[in-house]
Parts: C-alpha cells; sequence; structure tokens
C-alpha cells in the first residue's frame, strides 16, 4: 500500500474514492479481514473459535487490550463493570421523556451522548490514563442497563435495576425481561446465544459506524460523543438497520404468499429500488464467516427452545434460489451477518426494533478498541479533499436585481 499522506503538498494531485472502496484510512492492529477468503480474526484469533469458546467479556477485552484476559484479569474487569452499571438517576427523565413509540437507536444514540453531561472528565482531550480506563468502563456498564431500560420504556413498564452478582450477558437479559412480579429465568441456552451474538458483532475494522467513531474522536472529541456518532452511523439500513430490514422483508415476502423467486426477480430488476436486505458486502465477496455461524446457531437455538419460526423456511429459501442466480453469483452476493441474526434476536424474545440496538451492544467494544487504537497512534484529525465541481468566479447580484 502507498502510503499518499506522505505526498501531501507535494503533487497537488487529490484521490477521489467514493465510498472510501479501496481508500486505507488507518493502520490498525485490532481486526482481520480477508473478505475475499471469508477470513475474519479479532487480534488473530479465528472468529470461529472465539464464537465458540470465550466469553463476551473476554472478546471486549481482547479487541480493547490486545491479549485475551487470564481468569484474574476478566475477574476484575467484571467486577469494575458490576461497579458501574447503575446511570444517574436523573437520566430517568430523558427515558421518560421520549414518545414510547420512538425508535430506539434514536434514543439510544442520545443516552449515550448525554452520559458526557454526568461524567464531564471525560472530555477531557488528553485524560489521565486511569480517567480513559474508567470512562471505557463507565461506558460498557452503562449501555447494557440503557439499552435495557429503553426496552422497558417502549413496553411502558417499570424499569429493572442492575444486579452486580451477575455476569455482563445475564445480568442484561435479566434486567431486559424479569417483571417486577416475576424474575427472568436464565436459561443456559439462551445466554449461550446471547453471548456469540454479541462476539459475533464485536468488531468489523473500518466499517461506516467504526470509521465514524474514529473520525469524530480524531477532532480530539469525547468517547461518548464518538460512540454516539457511530450508533447513528449504525442505525442505518445499508448497515446495523439491515437486521431490522430483514425480518421486516422476510415477513412481508411470508405474508405476500412466500413466493421466494418473485422476490429475487424485484431484487435484480434496475428499475425497481428492492435489495435483498442482509445480503451482499461492500469487503466480503465470499460467505461472510459470521453469517455461517448465525445459521448454524439460529438452526440449533430455535430447535433447542422448540420455537417453528415461518421466516426461517422463507429465509433459507430465499438464499438458495439467490445463491444459485448469476445475478448473485456474478456480484459475489453472499448472506452477511444480518441476515440471520434477526431470527435468533426474535427467538430470544426481542422486538424487530431492538434488533439494530442489540448490534450496536455487541459492536461496543470495537468502537471502544478502534477510538483507542486512534488515539494511543495520535492520529490526526480526520479531514477527507473534494474535488470541486461547482460554479467559479460569479459576482454578486443585489436582491433586487435578482431574476
Ligand atoms: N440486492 C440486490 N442487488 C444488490 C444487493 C442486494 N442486497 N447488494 C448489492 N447489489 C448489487 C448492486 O445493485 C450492484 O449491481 P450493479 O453492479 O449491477 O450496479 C452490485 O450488486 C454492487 O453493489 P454496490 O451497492 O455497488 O455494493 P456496495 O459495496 O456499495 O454496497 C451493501 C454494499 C451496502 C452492503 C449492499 O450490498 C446492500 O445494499 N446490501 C443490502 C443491505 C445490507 O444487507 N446491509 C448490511 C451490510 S452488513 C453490515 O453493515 C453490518
Amino acid at each position: 500500500a502507498i502510503d499518499i499522506s506522505k505526498l501531501r503538498d507535494q503533487s497537488g494531485y487529490i484521490t477521489l474514492d467514493s465510498g472510501f472502496k479501496n481508500t486505507g484510512a488507518t493502520k490498525s492492529a485490532i481486526t482481520f479481514l480477508d473478505g475475499e477468503r471469508g477470513i475474519l480474526k479479532y487480534r488473530g484469533y479465528p472468529i470461529e473459535e472465539l464464537a465458540e469458546k470465550a466469553s463476551f467479556l473476554e472478546v471486549a477485552y481482547l479487541l480493547i487490550y490486545g491479549e485475551l484476559p487470564t481468569q484474574e484479569q476478566v475477574d476484575k474487569f467484571q467486577y469494575q463493570i458490576s461497579r458501574h452499571t447503575l446511570v444517574h438517576e436523573d437520566m430517568k427523565k430523558f427515558f421518560d421523556g421520549f414518545p414510547s413509540k420512538s425508535h430506539p437507536m434514536g434514543q439510544l444514540s442520545s443516552l449515550v451522548c448525554s452520559l458526557s453531561a454526568f461524567y464531564p472528565e471525560s472530555l477531557d482531550p488528553n485524560p489521565s490514563k486511569e480517567d480513559q480506563e474508567l470512562t471505557i468502563i463507565k461506558l460498557l456498564a452503562k449501555m447494557t442497563t440503557i439499552v435495557s431500560w429503553i426496552y422497558k420504556k417502549s413496553l411502558g413498564h417499570p424499569v429493572n435495576y442492575p444486579q452486580n452478582k451477575l455476569d455482563y450477558v445475564t445480568n442484561f437479559m435479566s434486567m431486559t425481561f424479569s417483571y417486577i412480579t416475576e424474575d427472568y429465568e436464565v436459561d443456559p441456552i439462551v445466554i449461550d446465544a446471547m453471548n456469540k451474538l454479541l462476539i459475533l458483532h464485536a468488531d468489523h475494522e473500518q466499517n461506516c459506524s467504526t470509521s465514524t467513531v474514529r473520525i469524530v474522536g480524531s477532532s480530539d472529541c469525547n468517547l461518548y460523543a464518538s460512540i454516539s456518532a457511530g450508533i447513528s452511523a449504525l442505525w442505518g439500513p445499508l448497515h446495523g438497520g439491515a437486521n431490522q430490514a430483514v425480518i421486516e422483508m422476510l415477513e412481508k415476502i411470508k405474508n405476500d404468499g412466500g413466493d421466494v423467486d418473485k422476490w429475487v426477480a424485484k431484487a435484480k430488476d434496475k428499475n425497481d429500488p428492492f435489495r435483498l436486505m442482509g445480503f451482499g458486502h461492500r469487503v466480503y465477496k465470499n460467505f461472510d464467516p459470521r453469517a455461517k455461524i448465525i445459521k448454524k446457531a439460529c438452526d440449533d437455538i430455535l430447535a433447542k427452545l422448540g420455537i417453528d419460526d415461518p421466516v426461517l423456511e422463507i429465509a433459507k429459501k430465499l438464499e438458495e434460489v439467490a445463491l444459485n442466480d448469476p445475478y448473485f453469483i456474478e456480484r459475489k452476493l453472499y448472506p452477511n451477518v444480518d441476515f440471520y441474526s434477526g431470527i435468533i434476536y426474535r427467538a430470544l424474545g426481542f422486538p424487530t426494533e431492538m434488533f439494530t440496538v442489540l448490534f450496536a451492544l455487541g459492536r461496543l467494544p470495537g468502537w471502544v478498541a478502534q477510538w483507542k487504537e486512534m488515539k494511543e497512534n495520535k492520529e490526526p484529525i480526520g479531514r477527507p479533499r473534494q474535488v470541486y465541481t461547482g460554479e467559479t468566479n460569479r459576482s454578486f447580484v443585489a436582491l433586487k436585481d435578482r431574476k
């Protein structure tokens, strides 16, 4: 790769690469992705192995600090997080202020940004190592409470407080699905599935939301605001919002009689804006390795929970038709991470509008790790150039003389 930034001020040329299809924005030692061969590794560990053997918190530690934690380190990490799961009581007023039908992603982005108001030590552009660590811990801890409370408020139910004796994922599920009158029964199958899903979403190098986090952070903006910007970027249906869009699409196909050929034809029609949601990826030109794992997990979990979801059948048929169609073959369009994840979230009891929020919960350690790396590498402020195509040299016309 050529480091074109070194040519600055020498050439006078601007490289134009719409959508950054071939432009590296940074060097990074966090996640390795080979899109041609369908390989994904966090810090050198294959995603398949991490999803099978690690807990989400171990993976979060690995991404943020570079090494898998020892038992002692992961216990300390869990302990520190547990001590910070409460959100300020005044934040409850924000939750109360949102209309009950407002989208959870809009709420999440605002609530995460508002943490900067409660923890002003995060505003220091050059924080001490201790303060930066504390901000990271607080964010990881409070995110579960915020996500859980967004869900509870959407139902009009009272919120549950976090329980420090529980591990990260169990605490989150318990806060989310317990009722005042009934404790959430922890099913290890569900906790295992949730751990897996969060791990698979934990990082994905310089995607739209991660690049957003890095570029916002490069202005020395605080961590909460940088992550809030990443959450907004993730919301779009071409990115993380695809998991919601996939289920909505599968439901539509089912309610329309389940004729998948018709919908594949629609997706190929260049005069029709419809795309097969959950298909295609900027970098993967092969199977998304996360989709492979999720597809299998989806079968396992539905079987173990005894759930028969008709949209899973539609999804499988759609995949089969698309993967054998020359249009999809030529363009190397394969199912991505979002194609099957929603079916699992649904089986675990989450409503469709919460899916992208769960993606954000999983992606959080990746965003944090990338933000931290950007700061440690002392990267310059992100500031893309442009090729100007507008008018040149016009003379001002007074208002009264304009036609
Ligand atoms: N359905 C039908 N055609 C598609 C699809 C699709 N899902 N995805 C891409 N194509 C076609 C395009 O129309 C284009 O065809 P053309 O060469 O005839 O013009 C070709 O494949 C290349 O597509 P681009 O849009 O140029 O690819 P790009 O890398 O810019 O976009 C993206 C990638 C946004 C993911 C795209 O594939 C898409 O819109 N997919 C559906 C949304 C989705 O699932 N997003 C989640 C991605 S994973 C994630 O962010 C977590």
